[in-house]
């Protein structure tokens, strides 16, 4: 295995933002696993998939054939040769990914997808159980929280609908996997920070810990 960064935290954290521009000063790859997942809600809701049916989702996703890789340092997910990137923040993405990403047959194949990524090339991971589940083992651990307010306002000018608190609430209720801060991760308060301070303090830590970072 590669090495892993794992940046976990609740909706709108600003993790995306900063574990791309991580990856970007690491020259290590980039995984959006929020993206897996809403690619397979997409699917899900393409497929006309009730999915709120776990067992529908669970049977649809058995049926459909995933592909991952790199292209250009990014991660991406194929779903029967469909590429979901134009619809990944759609409202209906938005209101139903959560439930989908509860069904354990969906997290158990991501799971796998998530792992053989990780063989081919280093990387930093975002997503909730990156370092409680899917990477217990990296040393390399972030959780990415920000005020409910500053969250809702980072959303909004985003112009999306998506309702952070109650996709939060599912998604730290969940049986499996749910979203926690892993005991060995560096919890980073983002309300005051900007992009670059909170990767300053991530580049920080990742120094601390002896991994190479390159000079900009
Ligand atoms: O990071 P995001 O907000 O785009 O993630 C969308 C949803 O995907 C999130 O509400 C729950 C699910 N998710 C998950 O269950 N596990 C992950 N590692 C990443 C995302």
């Amino acid at each position: 295995m590669k090495t892993v960064i794992a940046i976990d935290g609740p909706a709108a954290s600003g993790k995306s933002s900063v574990a791309r521009e991580l990856a970007g000063r690491l020259q290590y790859a980039y995984v959006n696993s929020g993206a897996f997942y809403r690619g397979i809600t997409w699917w899900v809701l393409h497929t006309h998939t009730d999915p709120a049916l776990a067992d529908e989702v669970a049977a649809v996703i058995t049926r459909t054939k995933l592909e991952s890789g790199y292209q250009n340092h990014e991660a991406y997910l194929l779903l029967d040769g469909a590429d979901a990137t134009p619809n990944l923040r759609d409202d209906a993405v938005n209101r139903s990914v959560s439930a989908v990403s509860r069904v354990p047959a969906v997290r158990e194949c991501l799971l796998a997808h998530l792992h053989n990524l990780a063989e081919e090339r280093d990387l930093v991971m975002e997503g909730r159980d990156i370092g409680s589940v899917v990477f217990p083992h990296t040393p390399y651990k972030f959780y990415i929280d920000a005020s409910p307010e500053v969250r809702k306002q980072r959303r909004q000018a985003q112009g999306q609908t998506d309702e952070i608190a109650l996709r939060d609430r599912s998604d730290s209720s969940r049986p499996n996997a749910p979203l926690i801060i892993a005991e060995d991760a560096l919890v980073i308060d983002s309300t005051h920070l900007t992009v670059d301070g909170v990767v300053g303090e991530v580049i920080g830590r990742l120094k601390l810990q002896g991994l190479p970072v390159p000079a900009r």
